[in-house]
């Protein structure tokens, strides 16, 4: 189908873009079969998703922590019997990685499988336990997107106009005129950069497909009303978006962009590669034919640089093609490095691989670093130092330390998990201690509530407040000094503080899985609790009721040892 480039009308944004366009904008209800098809109630699925990543670079620290936060959350609603579809993979078209491939020499089919494999492996690598791994290159997802582009011009959703602008390559963004700034290089010769990422911008004058992003306010104001976006600070920056939405450029002519997925019928044009990205998500719910049982998305993580693009033209797609937006965004912040942005031009880039290697080959420790220190709604700064102390003082000092106390050969010579005895629990435990340790129950349904709302760093938070009480109370009743006693009275206590001290390991193991898979699989292992009995379900009840003992696992209970901390 070639476009008519006749009666084309001009239309001045208020952001200083202009659109020249041709438009039918008799936009219809949309009726289409989509909507039977989905939004249907779904059952016991969850749907959680990380942002595709650009494949111009290896992967980074910022990388691996959006990919964390959703595996976290993907295991949580795993171990709570959800069934979980859990996407990642690799953005791979766009003028960013064709000009990334040409300067590596390499053709862009090449450039880009090489990089998306880093990507693999570094999922690999941290335990990020996906259930689909999709790139943009594929067949399936080309399938899908030229599916929704000629529906969205069925449904004049889309027209022809010419698009004269700001665009940021980095951002692969289009930018009006109050979205850029003017800046100096040290020669003095003045440029222009994105206002909000700081990235030079080039002056854009080109025929192209345009999306009628501006008939969306209202719905996206009503779909912002359900609460959607989280944490709620970022609600604000959505809102100031779509009060000021102008209609959006979705193609860039083939002569400039040819790395792309091209428009249907229209080989002169090639698709927006964010609108290409987007509906990745789209592709790995099996859409047209498998995705009713998981749509729409529950949870999609995603940092705060790519906020527009999944607040605003996301939905405002969606709810063009018919389809139901996303129950919820999450949005984080970013790290710093020794409180300076991560960049490669600055090469304080944090490579997850090389701190992996150096700390024992073990991907739980960034892994609890960065879901214990990061905070969605303000940047968080990485400092090696501060992050390999605070890995010692939680995993080594607090929770490994109860455990090889409570599991040593000496304490623990038949190498049990004892009962507790009653009477001994009344008279040598005080009231607050007693009341710490039935609450346990409490802190799964806390730190449930916590891990629901992502916000991982307050439910850790509440697990190594626990852990400290307890190991304060195992050393206030120092239990080795009454370890060689034939006294049953002495016997039964020291029990009950294994009992105690292995409870609430027990509990707090099943509570980190999410977040530090390897070491609490360790953990619960020496404990001898079996893979089926780790659920928060069972967290919740004692474990041990009407047998004396049971046996410990066989392993020898070292979660981690000492990590060198680093001189600065
Ligand atoms: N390809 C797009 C996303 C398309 S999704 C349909 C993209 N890719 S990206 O590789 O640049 O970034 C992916 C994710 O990494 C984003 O969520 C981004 O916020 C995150 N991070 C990049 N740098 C970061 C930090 N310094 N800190 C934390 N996260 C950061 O955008």
């Amino acid at each position: 189908m070639a476009f008519n480039w006749q009666r084309i009308m001009k239309i001045g944004c208020h952001r200083g873009c202009t659109l020249v366009y041709q438009r039918n904008l008799q936009l219809r209800p949309l009726t289409c079969q989509f909507q039977r098809r989905f939004g249907t109630e779904k059952r016991n699925s969850f749907f959680v998703t990380t942002p595709i990543y650009y494949v111009n670079a290896a992967p980074h620290m910022g990388h691996l922590y959006s990919s964390v936060i959703a595996d976290a959350t993907a295991r949580h609603r795993n171990i709570n019997g959800h069934d979980v579809t859990f996407s990642v993979g690799t953005d791979e078209h766009g003028l960013k990685i064709q000009q990334a491939s040409k300067l590596h020499n390499l053709e862009p089919e090449v450039f880009v499988s090489q990089v998306s494999q880093m990507f693999k492996t570094m999922f690999d690598g941290f335990s990020i336990a996906y259930t689909d791994f999709i790139r943009t290159t594929e067949g399936r997802h080309k399938e899908v997107v030229q599916h929704i582009w000629s529906e969205l011009m069925r449904q004049g959703f889309i027209y022809k106009g010419e698009y004269s602008g700001w665009y940021s390559v980095s951002d692969e963004a289009f930018l009006g005129e109050k979205d850029v700034l003017d800046k100096t290089d040290d020669q003095g010769n003045k440029f222009k950069v994105s206002a909000e990422s700081g990235h030079p911008v080039t002056w854009l004058k080109e025929e192209n497909y345009v999306f009628a992003l501006s008939q969306f306010k209202d719905k996206l104001n009503a779909w912002l009303d359900k609460g959607v976006i989280y944490p709620k600070n970022f609600e604000t920056d959505v809102r100031c978006y779509v009060n000021d939405l102008c209609d959006l450029s979705v193609s860039r002519s083939h002569s400039r962009l040819t790395w792309g997925i091209q428009v249907p019928g229209d080989p002169s044009q090639t698709v927006y590669v964010w609108l290409d990205a987007l509906f990745n998500y789209l592709t790995v719910s099996g859409f047209p034919t498998k995705s009713q049982s998981v749509w729409p998305p529950d949870v999609q993580v995603i940092g705060k640089d790519i906020l527009k693009f999944h607040a605003v033209y996301w939905p405002a797609f969606l709810m063009a093609t018919g389809l139901e937006p996303p129950r919820k965004i999450f949005c984080h912040s970013h790290w710093r490095v020794d409180n300076t942005k991560m960049s490669k031009s600055l090469g304080n880039v944090v490579d997850p691989f090389a701190l992996k290697n150096k700390y024992g080959g073990q991907a739980d420790v960034l892994r609890y670093y960065l879901l214990r220190e990061g905070v969605p709604h303000h940047d968080g700064n990485f400092n090696e130092k501060v992050a390999i102390e605070y890995v010692n003082a939680d995993i080594v000092n607090t929770l490994g330390n109860l455990l090889q106390r409570c599991t040593a050969t000496s304490l623990n010579p038949d190498q049990i998990y004892p009962r507790k005895y009653m009477d001994v629990y009344q008279s040598k435990f005080n009231t607050s201690d007693r009341e710490t340790f039935e609450n346990l129950e409490m802190l799964v349904e806390t730190v449930n509530k916590h891990y629901d709302n992502l916000n991982f760093y307050l439910g850790i938070e509440s697990i190594m407040s626990y852990l400290r009480w307890c190991n304060g109370l195992t050393q206030a009743h120092a239990p080795w000094k009454l370890k060689n006693s034939t006294n049953p009275s002495d016997i039964e206590y020291v029990k009950t503080v294994i009992h105690i001290s292995l409870e609430t390991l027990r509990v707090c193991g099943i509570l980190l899985q999410p977040a530090i898979p390897a070491i609490s699989d360790r953990l619960l292992s020496r404990l001898g609790i079996p893979a089926e009995k780790r659920t928060f379900e069972l967290a919740r009840k004692p474990y041990l009721n009407s047998p004396d003992f049971y046996p410990l696992g066989p392993n020898d209970g070292v979660l981690l040892k000492r990590l060198d901390v680093p001189n600065s």
